[in-house]
């Protein structure tokens, strides 16, 4: 089965995210990638109040119609998760990455608005539930990942996910290095 690409999935120029980096990621970062092809997504646990991940979320799409995503802490450490899945659903954001815990419920909600779900996943057996759960395309979090790592070098990983799964496969971790693996 023939697989869609993230450029063609978002409708960007190139199939680049730049991803999400606690306290780092703001709406300045966002905006340059969006400027420049590619997308990008910020941590919702970047803002402290419901009222601040509004202000950003409307900061960005009065700048641009570009696709631009927010990733969500889904397991029970994140305390805000409901409210903050709300907010995400309401104002339409285009794409939700799911990372640490079951995606489940971010999925439902969002298939109905035609908000995409991205899953970070380490291995083939979280990813084949992802997938069966509806989830849009999965992200392959190597070992060489920064923050939370998994346990497969990106070889192993993409090969064993692109193999095995029928959606798609985005790369997390060393895409700089890549080309030399
Ligand atoms: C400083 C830092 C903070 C990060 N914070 C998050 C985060 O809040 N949520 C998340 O899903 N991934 C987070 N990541 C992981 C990145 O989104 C991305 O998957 C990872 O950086 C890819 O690995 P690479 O930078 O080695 O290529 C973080 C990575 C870094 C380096």
């Amino acid at each position: 089965m023939s697989k869609t690409t993230l450029d063609k999935l978002l409708g960007i120029q190139y199939p680049v995210i730049v991803a999400p980096m606690f306290l780092i990621s703001n709406t300045k970062m966002i905006k340059a990638a969006l400027t420049h092809g590619v997308t990008a997504a910020f941590p919702a646990l970047n803002y402290r109040t419901d009222q601040e991940l509004r202000d950003a979320i409307k900061e960005i799409k009065s700048f641009t119609d570009k696709p631009f995503g927010v990733n969500l802490i889904v397991n029970k450490s994140n305390l805000k998760y409901k409210g903050q899945l709300e907010t995400l659903v309401e104002l339409k954001v285009d794409y939700i990455i799911t990372s640490l815990g079951n995606p489940g419920e971010v999925i439902e909600k969002c298939k109905p608005h035609g908000i995409k779900v991205f899953c970070d996943v380490v291995d083939l057996a979280y990813a084949k539930k992802v997938e069966q759960q509806g989830a849009d395309a999965v992200i392959a979090v190597n070992n060489r990942a920064g923050g939370h790592a998994g346990k497969l070098s990106p070889k192993e990983l993409i090969t064993l996910l692109t193999e095995n799964c029928n959606i798609p496969v985005i790369s997390a971790g060393v895409v700089s290095l890549m080309a030399k693996i």
